[in-house]
């Protein structure tokens, strides 16, 4: 497809008021990444000219999407005196001919779900779905076949309320029906806004052609409530373990899973019921059990959990993970750490293994410091590792021993234990008996 002759414009300047959060509507995430992050990376497949408009907490939606995508336009309304999604329209100045309208609360689209747009020549194609509960839409009002107008809920009667059509909210036009009525557009309505929907109504007078297109409420679905962010959450959530499931991934109960946009697999790997994994996690030929969270880290050939919790920038290779193991920003190839852990900041080498209960005491209460252990380290049960540290490869380190040298050289056993006491009789003295 030529990338070059449609210009896509999505609307994100609202407020969202229905969703009742500070956060702006838009950055509300789906599958970790915020809703208009989804519609941007579908745009950007059929589109080089992509213009968002924004107006509410304009500066830090400009700074999330910035922070993910170049060469977004960014086009400012002015809400106070030109509110709605046709004040929304009115400093938009498209560069092609034909002209793509997205609202920025439809995070399930795709571009595979926008071809049909792209097709016609039709002045203006809208979408259209029914639905068995129509609220909250605008209902598509339609005589002999062809489309008369858009009625936005606020403002219908009675019998248009009954319409189960609806207006799915994106629109393909002709940049000249743009520059025609956008500037007619007036805000004699219920909500005395600007709607983008009277385009309708006013090129259907003027005998324009306006084609519907039926769309997959599974990809074309308006959020507008925190309901309504559930809903498209579990839909993406089914979108991206399907595609993983058909990659050769296995998934025990995947409906209990969560997996993250950006999370990738290579070979085979198996996730056991119940995992949560995120941000720009790579696992590979691994297999994660019951209740793990794995958080921005890459697996190799590895096994965690059940309930372990892989924190950020952890890289761990040829290792095994047990449960209640909690890994740091640390790197651990061929290590075992089956049981109770805590390891932070730290470097762990091929051969060692980790006990039962092992800390890695990395904090001091203002900086964190890092713990290097070599190869074919045994660290004894219960022992905490006073960070910064350095041990090095054959070291024994005896349960229960809290290490706080900084270094302990090759070959060496490292002990700190009190004297053993052992009174005899003292439990017959205390509690009595015998
Ligand atoms: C809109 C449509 C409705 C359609 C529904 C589909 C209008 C008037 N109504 O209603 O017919 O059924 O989408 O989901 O268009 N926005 C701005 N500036 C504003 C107001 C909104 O940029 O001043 C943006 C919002 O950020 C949002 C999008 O436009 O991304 C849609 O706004 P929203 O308030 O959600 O419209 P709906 O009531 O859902
Ligand atoms: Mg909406």
């Amino acid at each position: 497809m030529n990338k070059n002759n449609i210009s896509i414009i999505i609307l994100a300047a609202g407020k969202g008021s229905r969703m009742k959060s500070q956060t702006a509507k838009v950055l509300h995430k789906i599958s970790g990444k915020p809703m208009l992050y989804h519609i941007i990376k579908a745009s950007k497949e059929i589109s080089d000219d992509i213009t968002v408009v924004i107006a509410h907490q304009k500066e830090e939606v400009q700074k999330q999407i910035e922070a993910f995508f170049e060469n977004i336009n960014f086009c400012i309304q002015d809400a106070d005196n030109f509110p709605g999604t046709g004040g929304a329209m009115k400093n938009v100045t498209p560069k092609n001919e034909k002209v793509l309208v997205l609202n920025g609360d439809m995070p399930l689209i795709t571009a595979d779900s926008l071809r049909g747009f792209l097709d016609s020549d039709a002045d203006i194609i809208m979408s259209i779905f029914d639905l068995k509960n129509p609220n909250g839409y605008g209902r598509v009002i339609i005589k002999e076949n062809q489309v008369q107008k858009i009625v936005e809920q606020k403002d219908a009667t009675e019998n248009e309320l009954k319409v189960t059509t609806v207006n799915a909210g994106i629109y393909a036009f002709s940049k000249k029906v743009i520059e025609k009525y956008i500037p007619l557009l007036s805000d004699n309505n219920a909500q005395k806004e600007y709607y983008l929907t009277d385009v309708i109504s006013m090129a259907k007078k003027d005998g324009l052609n306006i084609s519907p297109l039926l769309v997959d409420e599974g990809y074309f679905k308006g959020v507008n409530s925190k309901k309504d962010l559930s809903d498209s959450e579990i839909i993406m959530q089914n979108r991206i373990k399907t595609s993983l499931m058909d990659a050769g991934v296995t998934m025990q109960l995947p409906q209990t899973i969560y997996i993250e946009e950006g999370v990738t697999f290579e070979g085979e790997s198996i996730i056991e019921n119940g995992c949560r994994i995120t941000g720009n996690t790579l696992i590979t030929n691994s297999h994660i059990k019951s209740g793990t969270v794995i958080e921005d880290s890459i697996i190799k050939n590895s096994d965690i959990g059940p309930l372990a919790h892989v924190r950020p920038a952890s890289h761990i290779e040829d290792t095994h993970i047990g449960n209640f193991v909690e890994v740091k920003k640390s790197s651990l190839k061929g290590v075992k750490a089956g049981h109770l852990s805590y390891i932070g900041d730290a470097q762990i080498d091929e051969g060692t293994n980790i006990g039962a209960g092992v800390i890695t005491c990395n904090y001091d209460g203002i900086k964190k410091y890092k713990t290097i252990i070599g190869k074919n380290v045994f660290v004894g049960s219960d022992s905490q590792l006073v960070a910064p540290l350095q041990i090095e490869d054959d070291v024994m380190i005896a349960a229960g021993t809290t290490l706080t040298s900084g270094a302990v050289q090759k070959g060496s056993l490292a002990i700190s234990r009190a004297k053993l006491r052992n009174i005899k009789g003292f439990y017959y003295k205390f509690f009595g008996g015998k």
